[in-house]
């Protein structure tokens, strides 16, 4: 059953949830991410035939059946895991809210609560896709990339901007908090030429929509690819 879908023979990497940047033993930073829709990607990828894996920050999801998945914390642990995976991949869809701060310090012992205001410093985390961009841009194979943004205001404008910085074929833009956990999103499918708006409606329909995109976008790569192989 899982075999000879049209995304037979195809490694997709799909990245879910949040990350957590610890504060101490007991505290972290994270954020509402609830995995749901990567892994609505990754199972619709497993059952389109594809071999799927699944990179996920902590969630309350059991890992899907029929995929290799690998479960990391913070943002440079994902990082490292995605480098790891990514570059010999057909497509990455990078569907994680990754944590963009950690703090500078990760202190052994429990902080201590003392009188009066505590300051937190934090260093910002690797961008996933931008390092990923630096080790695949110049390879006519370098893999398909599809990333996500969530925001709260000028959804094009963000989106569009991300899409161009990160070197991405497709960014799905999601209006927050109406996306944010949950078993509906409502998107807007984003590329360099147009922008297809999906009503509210389930992430696992989403899910389907995105697959069928990359599964396009993967016809351009194997032309892309065949097309310079030639004498
Ligand atoms: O810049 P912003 O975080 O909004 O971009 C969202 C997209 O970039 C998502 O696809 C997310 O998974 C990815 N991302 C990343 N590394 C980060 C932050 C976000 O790859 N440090």
């Amino acid at each position: 059953l899982w075999q000879g879908g049209p995304l037979r023979g195809r490694r997709i990497v799909v990245s879910a949830g949040p990350t957590r940047e610890g504060i101490d033993p007991v505290r972290f930073l994270s954020n509402g991410s609830t995995g749901r829709m990567g892994y609505a990607i990754a199972r619709r990828a497993r059952d389109l035939g594809a071999d799927v894996t699944l990179i996920s920050g902590p969630v309350a999801l059991p890992p899907p059946a029929a995929l290799t998945f690998v479960g990391v914390e913070s943002a440079e642990e994902m990082c490292a895991a995605v480098l790891d995976v990514a570059p010999s991949a057909d497509a990455i869809v990078m569907t994680a809210a990754v944590a963009d701060y950690k703090p500078v310090r990760y202190s052994a012992e429990k902080v201590k609560k003392q009188p009066g205001d505590m300051t937190l410093v934090l260093d910002r985390t690797p961008d996933i896709l931008v390092a990923l961009d630096a080790v695949v841009r110049d390879r006519c194979d370098a893999p398909v990339r599809v990333g996500f943004a969530a925001e709260t205001s000028d959804l094009v404008g963000h989106a569009r901007a991300k899409l161009e910085g990160k070197n991405l074929d497709l960014i799905i833009a999601n209006p927050v908090p109406a996306s944010f956990g949950g078993d509906d999103s409502e998107a807007l499918l984003i590329d360099r030429t147009t922008v297809d708006a999906r009503p509210f409606g389930a992430k696992a329909d989403l899910a389907g929509e995105i697959m069928r995109r990359v599964h396009g976008l993967l016809l351009e790569r194997d032309a892309r690819i065949h097309g310079r192989s030639r004498p």
